[in-house]
Formats: C-alpha cells, sequence, structure tokens
C-alpha cells in the first residue's frame, strides 16, 4: 500500500482512582507496552473500510456520514469515531484503516479506547484537522458514549493520548476541560514490577452495570447538592438514607483519598504504602461499590497471599484484569498461585504479564 501512515497506540491501566472520571475525581491511569496498530490511507471516495484482527480477521464498510444505529459489534467502535469527528464539523474524506491488535479485548485494557483514539489520531493527522489530544479525546469518548451506548467517562482515552514511557498520568477530572500531568513511577528501581492478571472473565460496559453505578453517583450528588460527587464531605454519609447510595458516596470518598495517598507514596518511593493502599481500593470496589467478581477477588487475595505488595482489580470492573505490585523474584510464585486457585474453582488459566508505563498513541 502507498502512502499508508501507521499509528501505535497504546491500551491503559488504571493505577488507583477507580469510577471518579465520572465523579470529578482524580485518577491515575497509565498508558501500557501492550498496544494495537492502525494503518490508515485516503480513499477518492467517501467510504471508510476497516479491516481487523479482532473478532477474527473481520471487514466492515461504511460512509463518512455514518449515523448511530446503522453499525453494530466491534465496528461501531470505528464508526462511532468518524460519527463523532464528522458532529464536529470536521471535513474529512473516505479511508482505508487496518487495526492489528497485540491487546485482548474484553480484557478491561481499554482497547477500545486504543481503537477510537487511535483513528481520531489518524484522521486528525492524515487530513490536517488540527486537533488537540484534549479535543480528540473528548471525540473518541463521545463515540462510546453517543454511539456505541457506553457512557464512559473521560480517563481511558486521556490515558491512551497522554501516556509517557516512565510514568503515570494524573488527571483532574473536575477541571474544565480536564488536565493531566505525568507522574514518575520508580518501582523499576525497587526491584518491583507491575503484573496484569487478566482473568477471562466476561466485561462489557454496555451491559448496564457501568450506566446504573454512574446513575447511583448522580443520585447521590444531587440529593447532597453537589455537581460531583467527588466534592462530598465526610457527614455525606451520615446525611444519606439511602444505604446503596451510602456505600457508594463511601467508595467515591475514599477513593479520592487513596488517589492523593497513591500519589505520595509514588513520590516517596513508600512501596509498601502504595500496595497497601491498592489492596485497600479493591476492597472498596468490591464491597462499596460492587463491581468486582469472583474472578477477579481469587486473582487478587492469590497474588497477595504469594508475596504481591498489593493488587486491585483495574477499569469498569465485572471482570477483566488485576494489576498486582510484586516484587520480581515473586512473579513466577504469584503466577503459580493464581493460576492453582483458578483451577481449583475449574476456570480457566489467566493470562499474567509485566506491564511498563508506555508513550499515548504515536505515528510511526
Ligand atoms: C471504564 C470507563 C472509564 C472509567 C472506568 C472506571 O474503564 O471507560 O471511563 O469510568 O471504567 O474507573
Amino acid at each position: 500500500m502507498t502512502d499508508v501512515r501507521q499509528w501505535i497506540v497504546p491500551g491503559r491501566v488504571n493505577l488507583i482512582g477507580e469510577h471518579l472520571d465520572y465523579n470529578g475525581g482524580p485518577v491515575l491511569p497509565m498508558a501500557i507496552d501492550r498496544t494495537l496498530t492502525v494503518k490508515i490511507r485516503r480513499r477518492d471516495d467517501d467510504i471508510v473500510n476497516v479491516w481487523t484482527d479482532r473478532a477474527g480477521s473481520a471487514k466492515a464498510s461504511f460512509p463518512v456520514s455514518v449515523q448511530p444505529g446503522d453499525v453494530d459489534g466491534w465496528a461501531a467502535y470505528a464508526a462511532g469515531t468518524i460519527w463523532s469527528l464528522a458532529e464536529t464539523g470536521q471535513t474529512f474524506g473516505g479511508v482505508d484503516i487496518v487495526i492489528e491488535s497485540g491487546l485482548p479485548s474484553g480484557a478491561g485494557l481499554s482497547s477500545s479506547a486504543a481503537v477510537t483514539c487511535g483513528i481520531a489520531a489518524a484522521i486528525n493527522e492524515l487530513f490536517g484537522l488540527g486537533l488537540e489530544k484534549a479535543d480528540l479525546a473528548v471525540i473518541a469518548q463521545r463515540a462510546e458514549s453517543g454511539f456505541v451506548g457506553a457512557p464512559v467517562g473521560l480517563m481511558d482515552q486521556l490515558a491512551v493520548l497522554h501516556g509517557e514511557v516512565g510514568h503515570a498520568v494524573l488527571i483532574d477530572t473536575a477541571a474544565a476541560p480536564p488536565t493531566t500531568k505525568p507522574v514518575p513511577l520508580g518501582w523499576d528501581d525497587a526491584g518491583l514490577v507491575l503484573l496484569v492478571i487478566a482473568t477471562g472473565a466476561h466485561h462489557s460496559l454496555a451491559d448496564g452495570e457501568y450506566a446504573a453505578r454512574r446513575e447511583e453517583c448522580e443520585r447521590a450528588a444531587a440529593e447532597l447538592g453537589l455537581e460531583h460527587l467527588s466534592q462530598a464531605g465526610l457527614d455525606a454519609t451520615v446525611k444519606l438514607t439511602d444505604e446503596v447510595l451510602k456505600a457508594r458516596t463511601r467508595h467515591v470518598l475514599t477513593e479520592t483519598a487513596r488517589v492523593r495517598a497513591a500519589v505520595s507514596a509514588l513520590n516517596r518511593g513508600a512501596w509498601p504504602q502504595l500496595g497497601a493502599i491498592f489492596t485497600a481500593s479493591h476492597e472498596s470496589l468490591r464491597d462499596d461499590f460492587e463491581v468486582s467478581c469472583p474472578e477477579l477477588d481469587t486473582a487478587v487475595e492469590a497474588a497477595i497471599e504469594a508475596g504481591a505488595l498489593g493488587a486491585r482489580m483495574t477499569g469498569g470492573g465485572f471482570g477483566g484484569s488485576v494489576i498486582a505490585l510484586v516484587p520480581l523474584d515473586k512473579v513466577a510464585t504469584v503466577r503459580e498461585r493464581v493460576e492453582a486457585r483458578y483451577a481449583a474453582r475449574d476456570w480457566a488459566a489467566p493470562e499474567a504479564f509485566v506491564v511498563h508505563a508506555a508513550d499515548g498513541a504515536h505515528l510511526v
């Protein structure tokens, strides 16, 4: 193919600050060195062709004027991005796109944000649209909320676009637009690694549970007379009467405090403390926010038993992946322990791999 541009787009893990990005709280994701590739070239018409190796090598075609409802399945992420870009009034023509994924989909590593951000960034550059990363993030987010039907926050898109080698991305989602700041990660020098355990359990943000949590948080904020739930004071859980809303609010308040404590631990190299913060976050997501599942809980418990300093589910929940902060010499033990605990329950062995903080979407 001639005139083909190639983009490398990372997935992400969230270190801490779960379910805070739609509550005006701070979040601390990092782009990872598990990536997908977006190849793109112009066409002379207004047709968009997308090939992917994701769903067993498939192709989709639609016009640049595609509308919500016209395309579903995996291709909705691509079509949604085209629709969302066009909605901003940008003018561009047809393209051929090939997506090659080194990112397991459904693993909670934001393969969807990688697809939407990768396509938005590639079209922006190919047609000289002059959009900033902040604009691209919002365009990619709208592709999911307005086309795919998953009302996600902005964390994944900002992480995928703003990632930097050796750094996490601290996002203040209360600012309009949200601000990002790189935070250096020093655990490598301390002989630690970040292990991802992809549980293989079902993970879909569009299946209603995510939207339900979001709606509960909005209801709690409204009852407290707040714009964002993360602004709630310590008395919030006393003021609310509904037990479910109390629990959701407790998670948002304690998780907001944990993000600040985690940034401080990272700055000081206080690794056992960072691990403990991860584990506390998991417990809060399991008990107060109720977005965990047995596969995630088992992986967290097994990792800690086998020597991880701490572990937690990452991303939206209901399946997906766990992250664990693990001494390098304990990685094999952690892997074996998780596999053994899974085998005892007749679950397929999860995939476990070390990740490093990587650069955001970039042209090769
Ligand atoms: C998913 C969403 C994000 C965020 C997380 C939970 O990954 O896409 O916007 O809300 O869940 O922290």
